[in-house]
């Protein structure tokens, strides 16, 4: 592969920072060979199956989920049915007049969902989301859990120097990003369900195939902290995914019972446009769980 791919754009509680200190750790801690399957479960804007393509592992290896419209995007993405003439027509729809894109996106949030270009707007509206938050789907209807990115020029006394853009990608770099997926990422396993259904698909690769070498990673929402459409116990999914695989989970906090905790970053204190910090840091840990066969 010459390009390096890149996610499609930044998702609140992204693994995009992370990602090559997690792939790390999977490298350093297993026998990983052509047929070590990958599950990626809460893939959202997918930073550690990229970040394991970049690496060559074949997309073959890769299952990722997650019940969101990111859940669709790579399983369209992964069996060619994403249809990058109907993206680029879309993109191409875009205002180019970059003070008008918030009201594009505000007209295709109040308007109920177009079944057909959901994965497409999908990733127009994420990429204009303020702060990256999320967006998701209810009852033929958009949901978002921040409001929508303002283009913003900085003033004589603003911390901030450099102009806010309506989008992060801007269009036509979401695209090309799109485009290299399409073609690099041609044949992973994208699922849009939910992780406790998804739990028979990875029983299959145990019991069915008999494929002992496999590596599990769960991004789930953090506990009192990111908002998503939905949510779990990731206690309890820990609990029901019975095969002895090593089971990987991020979270803010070391989890309970798990044998083995990295602490990756300390958090940032991340500043508004005027430099005052809202947010306390949040902590990354990767916690292990691992079962002696
Ligand atoms: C912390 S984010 C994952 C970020 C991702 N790893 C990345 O790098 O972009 C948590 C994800 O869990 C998904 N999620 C929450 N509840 C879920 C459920 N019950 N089933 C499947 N996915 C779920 C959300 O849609 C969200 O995308």
């Amino acid at each position: 592969m010459t390009s390096k791919l890149e996610i499609p754009c930044s998702y609140q509680g992204g693994k995009q920072r992370l990602a090559k200190q997690i792939v790390d750790i999977f490298f350093e801690e297993n026998r990983i060979n052509d047929s070590t399957q990958f599950y990626d479960i809460c893939c959202g804007s997918g930073a550690i199956s990229v970040e394991l393509l970049n690496r060559g592992v074949k997309p073959q290896n890769i299952h990722m989920v997650d019940k969101s419209p990111w859940g669709l995007v790579w399983q369209m993405i992964g069996n060619s049915t994403f249809e990058l003439s109907l993206f680029n027509d879309f993109v191409n729809s875009i205002p180019r007049d970059i003070t008008k894109i918030k009201q594009y996106a505000s007209n295709i949030i109040s308007n109920t969902v177009d079944k057909n270009m959901l994965p497409y707007h999908f990733l127009f509206l994420q990429a204009c989301a303020f702060g990256s938050t999320a967006t998701w789907v209810e009852n033929n209807k958009w949901c978002k859990a921040g409001g929508l990115r303002d283009y913003w020029l900085p003033t004589k006394t603003s911390n901030r120097k450099s102009p806010v853009n309506p989008m992060m990608p801007m269009p036509d770099n979401l695209y090309k990003r799109i485009e290299l997926l399409c073609k690099y990422a041609e044949g992973l396993h994208g699922y849009c369900m939910d992780v406790f259904d998804f739990i028979y698909i990875l029983d299959e690769e145990w019991d069915i195939k008999k494929n002992k070498n496999i590596i599990i990673y769960i991004d789930p929402p953090y506990q009192n902290t990111q908002q998503y459409g939905y949510s779990f116990n990731v206690y309890e999914l820990e609990r029901q995914i019975w095969n002895n695989a090593p089971i990987y989970i991020s979270e803010g906090i070391k989890l309970e019972g798990s044998n083995k905790n990295y602490l990756l970053s300390q958090g940032r204190t991340k500043g508004n446009i005027n430099g005052k910090s809202k947010k306390k840091p949040v902590e990354e840990w990767l916690n292990k769980f691992e079962y002696k066969q």
